[in-house]
């Protein structure tokens, strides 16, 4: 077998074996088949697909591509991954509540991929924080705390850490069977029995319509299901970033600000995946009590608590929790006017991540700044006269600001017609 063969027999639509699929990984893996031929392949799969038997048996090779967890002897944990948007920090609100009520979570993450940001990058702004802890010290966290937040490593998913940078870099991020793959291979790696999904559809999701996404979900619940595990998929909307702000210091801000109780979609969306989850996990029996133990947790501060007993376990600084005004930013400023009256009647959300990110480069590189982001002023549906600020994008040092303030002016469409959004469309288990 090699990999040219494989390559050809995708990119002429032909469905590949369990052994092609597992000598595909170990080659990633071993380093036998190089960066631009894992490239090509997944050129390939982007533009031929994979169907449901060749999704499960990718996953299962990516899943034993490091250590497959057993925490049997823990009980049932939960880990949760949602399939990534904008300003979507669902996981620092989840974690720290349920571990708080008593849920094993053992939370696998990921970095940033295209436009969307990841919450292993979000990790990093509690300086010190590492991600990257061995097995044994994942599971006795889980044990002592009740939860622990890691990334794909040499020992965990080891060929989702790969394939997740080679696909962010060569666009083929936006396929059905790569992405189930990537998330239910760390799910299946981690050793959870619970897994609850946040599927994402619109502007700011991989997948842009509610059809489409239903497909993932569906096709990931049943991956979960075949694994053993307990899955739940819920549908939400990705066509407005969940807060104001998008940007690694401002989004932990915003989850810090729901756990200090603010009200708003993070705050909704998150509440309604811990009640799914405090369900699934046989806490409660009714949503009414899962909602009435989510306010108390909160309410009673135990959540922020729990969230800075997870962090500084894992190395990280708490600073922020206690002073969360640190995140924001204090750099340059760049504001976009409104030049004329109207509705909101769009957000480029992918536009908005990527900008992001552009705020960040250095010499057309990119150089890891938590203090860049953008803070929207403005939703969906609200009236704007002309001359206000519609958002305002926080920089070190640009050096294509003409480019930047291009952009931005692109980000907010203005118009007469209102379009109502459903934050959360459908359950799938
Ligand atoms: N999250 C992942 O972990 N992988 C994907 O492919 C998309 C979202």
């Amino acid at each position: 077998m090699d990999i040219i063969e494989l390559i050809n027999k995708k990119k002429n639509g032909e469905k590949l074996s369990q052994q092609e699929l597992q000598f595909f990984v170990d080659g990633v893996c071993d380093g036998k088949i190089k960066d631009y031929q894992t490239s090509s392949f997944l050129m390939a799969i982007f533009l031929k697909g994979i169907d449901f038997d060749e999704t499960y048996n990718l996953t299962m090779s990516m899943a034993k591509s490091g250590d497959v967890l057993n925490l049997d002897d823990l009980g049932e944990c939960l880990d949760k991954h949602s399939t990534g948007g904008v300003s979507d920090t669902t996981t620092l609100v989840i974690v720290p509540i349920l571990a708080s009520l008593g849920v094993k979570v053992a939370k696998m993450s990921g970095q940033s991929l295209g436009w969307t940001g990841g919450t292993a990058d979000k990790m990093a702004v509690f300086k010190g924080y590492d991600t990257q802890i061995s097995t044994k010290q994942f599971k006795q966290l889980i044990k002592k705390n009740n939860a622990s937040i890691i990334s794909q490593s040499k020992d965990f998913a080891f060929a989702d850490k790969i394939l997740y940078k080679l696909r962010s870099e060569t666009g083929t991020v936006e396929n059905m069977g790569l992405i189930s793959s990537s998330i239910m291979s760390k799910k299946i790696a981690c050793g959870a029995k619970i897994i609850l999904l946040d599927v994402k559809y619109g502007n700011g999701a991989f997948m842009k319509t509610k059809q489409d996404a239903v497909k993932l979900a569906q096709v990931m619940v049943k991956i979960g299901k075949r694994a053993g595990q307990k899955v739940c998929a819920v549908i939400s909307n990705m066509n407005q970033p969940l807060t104001k702000y998008v940007g690694d210091n401002l989004e932990v801000y915003s989850a810090i600000n729901v756990l200090n109780g603010e009200q708003n979609s993070l705050a909704t969306l998150s509440k309604f995946l811990c009640q799914k989850a405090l369900m699934l996990a046989g806490k409660c029996k009714t949503e009414n009590q899962a909602q009435e133990l989510i306010k108390n947790e909160i309410n009673s501060q135990r959540a922020l608590q729990k969230l800075k007993q997870i962090i500084s376990a894992q190395g990280g600084s708490t600073e922020c929790i206690d002073n969360p005004n640190i995140l924001l930013p204090k750099n340059n400023c760049l504001e976009i006017i409104a030049q004329r009256d109207g509705f909101v009647t769009n957000i480029d959300c992918s536009l908005l991540g990527y900008i992001e990110k552009d705020l960040q480069k250095v010499d057309g590189e990119f150089v890891r700044q938590d203090d860049c982001g953008i803070v929207l002023n403005k939703e969906l549906g609200d009236y704007v006269k002309s001359g206000e600020v519609l958002l305002c994008a926080y920089y070190n040092k640009l050096d294509n600001k003409e480019e930047i303030v291009y952009k931005l002016n692109k980000v907010y469409q203005l118009g007469t017609k209102i379009i109502e959004q459903k934050l959360i469309e459908q359950v799938i288990e």
